[in-house]
């Protein structure tokens, strides 16, 4: 890092203005942006630090910057092309730089360190476990937000999204959906069962995937463990009586890859408004007994609400980093505004080029 950083490095102090909050700070020579926005006490969105997570995406309205990573690894065609970058991978070319942060900033409650404890595991597909904790004390969260989980065995911590809906008094036991990634630190560990016992740190919330408010009709796209948030926030929204039309689908290979089919149906009964959930199978045998969709998940939106204005409508993602880039295209396509589709791209290290 300190070498791309000596590469890119300028010699001059960069100055940067943060819209909409007007902070403005500078940035020394060989500092990232967000380094140096941390350094200077301005509280810019962040997670991961090393370009992979995604919080840190802002738009850049002034000037021009080096990238240390590649931006696409992280975000999508269309995002780079609106002319957004990611702070903590970004150096400042000229003497001002004015990037824009999402105004509607999450109001959640600040992350805090936890201690966690596995108190269940079970097997929702061939795959994916669910995966039970036990906090030390209450959580506080958002519903779509994730906390970030670490132990002695892994260097960096990892992400996982709350499956729960948040209580008004926080959450001392917590559900995650965890997919098994071959050759992953934490998830091999996980799945050998060697995390029984342990301590884990939990610290959280964090993420800004979150509903946002309005009336517009709700485009929500999960795969694999993406169903997690996805079942958080719709959960949260039928408890809170969201009245506003709904479509769920949910990506999976082949029908047992399907899960949580029970909760969603329990969203849909108590749902105030029109909701439609539509499963879309990849590659379901051709002659199996499957009567639902087939192909990619992100080529059925329009059947799932058809005579929607999707200029007017929210898109909602979560999952693998393929299947979001792919829902933001054909979002994109049928008219959804660029900045009315949120997503929580689950990422891990093989999608980064930089490890810490
Ligand atoms: C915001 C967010 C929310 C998430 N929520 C969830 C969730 O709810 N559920 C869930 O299952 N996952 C979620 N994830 C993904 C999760 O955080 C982990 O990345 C994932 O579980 C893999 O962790 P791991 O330690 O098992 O794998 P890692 O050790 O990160 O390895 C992943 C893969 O990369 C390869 N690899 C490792 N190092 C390198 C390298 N240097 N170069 C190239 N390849 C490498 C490994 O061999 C493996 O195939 C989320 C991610 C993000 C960013
Ligand atoms: S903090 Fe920049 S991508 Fe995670």
């Amino acid at each position: 890092m300190g070498l791309f950083k000596s590469l890119f490095g300028q010699k001059e102090a960069k100055l940067v203005n943060v819209a909409p909050f007007g902070s403005q700070f500078e940035v020394p020579s060989g500092q990232t942006m967000l380094e140096a926005a941390l350094a200077a006490g301005v509280p810019f969105p962040h997670n991961c630090t090393v370009g992979t997570c995604g919080s840190c995406k802002c738009k850049l309205k002034t000037g021009r910057v080096n990238a240390l990573t590649d931006f696409g690894y992280t975000l999508s065609q269309q995002e780079i092309a609106a002319g957004f970058i990611l702070a903590c991978q970004a150096i400042p070319r000229d003497a001002l730089t004015e990037v824009e942060v999402e105004s509607q900033a999450l109001d959640a409650p600040a992350p805090e360190g936890f201690v966690a404890t596995l108190a269940e595991t079970t097997s929702l597909t061939h795959d994916i476990l669910r995966v039970t904790l036990t906090l030390d004390r209450p959580i506080k969260f958002v519903a779509g937000q994730y906390a970030n989980l670490k132990y002695p065995n892994i260097r960096r911590a990892r992400n996982y999204s709350f499956a729960d809906a948040p209580d008004r008094d926080g959450r001392s036991t917590l559900n995650f959906f965890v997919r098994k990634v071959p050759g992953g630190a934490f998830t091999e560990d996980l799945f050998a069962g060697k995390l029984a016992g342990v301590p884990l740190d939990l610290e959280g919330p964090h993420g800004s995937f979150h509903l946002h408010p309005g009336d517009a009709p709700m485009i929500c796209i999960a795969g694999g463990s993406g169903l997690a948030p996805l079942l958080s926030l719709l959960e949260d929204a039928r408890k809170n009586r969201v009245k506003r039309p709904c479509a769920f689908l949910f990506g999976a290979r082949t029908q047992a890859d399907l899960y949580g089919l029970d909760q969603i149906q329990q969203i849909a009964n108590g749902w105030a408004d029109q909701f439609v959930f539509l499963p879309v199978l990849s590659h379901e045998p051709a002659d199996s007994s499957w009567k639902g969709a087939r192909g990619l998940v992100t080529q059925f939106i329009t059947d799932a609400l058809p005579g929607t204005d999707f200029a007017t409508a929210q898109g909602y993602m979560c999952g693998p980093p393929g299947m979001i880039d792919a829902g933001i295209a054909s979002m994109t396509e049928i008219g959804m505004p660029l900045e009315a589709i949120f997503y929580d791209k689950f990422t891990d290290e093989s999608h980064s080029a930089k490890m810490p």
